[in-house]
């Protein structure tokens, strides 16, 4: 055993030693040992630690393993807020940024940083006396999420700053990322454990970032890149933007390589070009170039408006398409019936997702492009996630490639499997259908009379008694019958709705952990885990089905038809769907007054304000509006029309979604 000033000297120099390591790994990119020699120094470290509890830093490389879980994040306030980007879509609108920047700064060719733009998870990282302290997420750009435990375990985040002496407070702002490598290596983790891949490296780093459990999150192959400098004391700033990058890069961080100092519009654009030419060989997803004023007396000249600096700017690329050819032609039958044509694809990566198919979304559109087995064509993810066929390259396509023509009727086997989905919505231990047995609903699906369980509670009883086998006096039973199930319980109806993975006995601890079905919908994996016996396998089954159109669709139709359930008592509070929402009414709406939309946007939690501000999440936009509607678009805040409004009203859960996703999506 040693002494305890030699343990203490000794944990000192092995941290100061895989510190080094760690940055010559992971921010270099350049090590200086292998894997076992660094593990051996790690294990010496544990050891040494275990021996003597007292003497573990908080900055101890041990710690990156990953603490214990916490129940949730909590709030963590911003020192300066965290600003968002305004976009340029085209030259045009890059070309007018720059204008206005030269003419409020009185100079011809204005001096930018250009950068990436990552497409990650903006973080805020907060070092005081050298140590990092503290890890958030943007949130609102003023509070975020205390992800620290988290962020400790991504290796290329310096726990302990690279400056001597240390500044006594530095915060730096950076993207977390995944680059398509790791994004690889997690998804087939994902699927080997049984669980759904994701569908992009932003949404796996979100998600990783969120996990609970920061061993999870230890798993996941993080990393970083550092675009700023926040706000800091005791380090002497430099006058350049693009020197602040050097800085954090002597600090440790990990900063892009591809940030490069240019004079002028002209050659801001040749680098825009450059870069989106070398855009797939990266490595990682960026969705354009952010260009900030290089000085920063030029930057404090022309100061923010609103959320954004008016000396910066994202010029966003293009969606990515790529070619690729049709293997094959699914037809896929919701549940509603409808038949959708699928193409199947030989696998490509778009915008570092690789697509194995994509929706054709109907037979008109399947018409109207034309697309045969065979056929090259161009996909692209559309809303950057669902992979979309945009169009035939022509000149490709195979002489023997003849038209795609789709089944008017819906096959057998699908047939069935919706039989047997309506039969079970109807069983004793569900909706509870009283006569309604197997070859009704066989017979009523084949004769057309319904396609989904909502569609029996538009069955009218002159339809049954006209039926040959049925009786006039069946045939009103039967209706009461369908009649009486619309008041069920939450849990029938969850179990009726036949959630893969979920029985009987789930759905009744899912029912009184919600409480309310808008609740439970709108769970992410993490809390529908916290419900006893569901696990990760469960969650993300049930997290899948609320998050499938035709299931909402169906769910909402159910209701609308009148089926309901008394509220189920649970112990926590049950929030309403639009609580947290802030949302400005502007313009006139032909269907209602401002007053009467406003009341039933309250009574769903949402807060009314009379103007756009930075928490507004969303502005409803009647005729004639004027300034809120210019300003809720210049902030990048989602807008709905009065059609949107009506949608909102009638299905607020899934609209919001919608909504929330668009923002996120800046
Ligand atoms: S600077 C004052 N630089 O884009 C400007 N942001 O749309 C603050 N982002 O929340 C951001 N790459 O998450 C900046 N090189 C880069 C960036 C970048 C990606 C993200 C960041 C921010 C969002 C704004």
């Amino acid at each position: 055993m040693r002494s305890e000033p030699v343990a203490a000297t000794r944990i000192a120099h092995l941290i100061e030693r895989l510190e080094y390591h760690n940055y010559r790994y992971y921010v270099l990119d350049d090590p200086e040992i292998g894997d076992s020699e660094y593990d051996l120094m790690m294990r010496e470290l544990q050891a040494l630690e275990a021996a003597n509890p007292h003497l573990v830093r908080r900055d101890s490389p041990s710690n990156r393993i990953g603490g214990a879980p916490s129940p949730g994040f909590r709030p963590l306030r911003h020192a300066a807020p965290m600003l968002s980007l305004n976009n340029a879509l085209n030259l045009e609108e890059f070309a007018e940024f720059d204008r206005r920047v030269a003419t409020r700064l009185g100079v011809t060719d204005v001096r930018y940083s250009a950068e990436t733009k990552l497409d990650g998870l903006a973080i805020s990282l907060r070092y005081e006396a050298g140590e990092l302290v503290s890890a958030a997420t943007r949130g609102d750009g003023e509070t975020g999420e205390d992800v620290t435990a988290n962020v400790k375990t991504i290796r290329a985040v310096p726990l302990r700053l690279r400056l001597v002496p240390a500044p006594s407070v530095m915060e730096v702002r950076g993207e977390i990322y995944l680059d398509h490598a790791g994004f690889e290596k997690l998804n087939e983790q994902q699927r080997a454990s049984g669980l759904k891949p994701f569908a992009n490296p932003r949404n796996a780093a979100a998600g990783s970032l969120r996990q609970l459990d920061p061993q999870m999150t230890a798993t996941r192959p993080l990393t970083i890149y550092c675009y700023a400098l926040g706000p800091s004391d005791g380090l002497s700033i430099p006058d350049s933007h693009f020197d602040c990058l050097k800085l954090l890069g002597t600090a440790g961080f990990r900063v892009s390589p591809e940030t490069r100092q240019l004079n002028g519009l002209q050659a801001a654009v040749e680098y825009y070009i450059a870069l989106s030419e070398r855009r797939d060989r990266l490595g990682y997803e960026i969705d354009g170039v952010v260009y900030k004023v290089d000085s920063l007396a030029q930057q404090a000249l022309l100061g923010f408006v609103a959320k954004a600096p008016r000396w910066a700017i994202a010029y966003k690329f293009p969606p990515a398409e790529r070619p690729t050819r049709v293997l094959g032609i699914d037809v896929q039958v919701g549940r509603t019936g409808a038949l959708t044509p699928v193409a199947r694809l030989e696998p490509v990566v778009v915008g570092g997702v690789t697509i194995t198919n994509a929706t054709l979304h109907n037979a008109d559109e399947l018409a109207r492009k034309d697309v045969r087995i065979g056929d090259i064509v161009m996909v692209r993810r559309a809303g950057d996630v669902i992979p979309e066929i945009l169009r035939v390259v022509l000149a490709a396509r195979p002489p023997q490639a003849i038209p795609f023509v789709m089944p008017d009727t819906i096959p057998e086997q699908a047939r069935e499997q919706l039989v047997q989905g309506i039969i079970h919505f109807a069983s004793r231990r569900a909706l509870d259908i009283d006569g309604l047995g197997d070859k009704w609903v066989e017979l009523f699906v084949c004769l057309g009379l319904i396609s989904d369980a909502a569609d029996l509670y538009g069955l009218k009883e002159e339809q049954l008694s006209a039926l040959e086998r049925l009786g006039e006096k069946s045939a009103q039973n039967l209706i009461a019958a369908i009649a009486a199930s619309k008041t069920t319980t939450l849990a029938r109806f969850l179990y009726a709705l036949g959630i893969p993975e979920v029985g009987e006995a789930t759905a009744r601890m899912l029912a009184s952990h919600f409480g309310e079905l808008e609740t439970l919908m709108a769970a992410d994996t993490a809390l529908l885990e916290t419900v006893p016996d569901v696990g990760p396998i469960v969650a993300s089954r049930i997290y899948e089905f609320f998050r499938t159109p035709a299931r909402i669709a169906l769910i909402a139709r159910l209701r609308e038809h009148g089926v309901w359930w008394p509220e189920e008592p649970t112990g926590a509070s049950t929030p309403r769907p639009l609580a947290g929402w802030t949302i400005v009414l502007t313009g006139t709406l032909a269907t209602l007054s401002r007053e009467e939309a406003g009341e039933l946007l309250r009574t769903l939690g949402a807060k009314i304000a009379g103007s756009v501000s930075l928490k507004t999440r969303l502005v409803i936009v009647g005729e004639e509006a004027g300034s809120k509607a210019e300003k809720a678009r210049a902030l990048g805040v989602p807008r709905l029309d009065e059609a949107g409004l009506h949608a909102l009203l009638k299905e607020p859960l899934a609209i919001a979604r919608i909504v929330a996703e668009h923002q996120r999506g800046d």
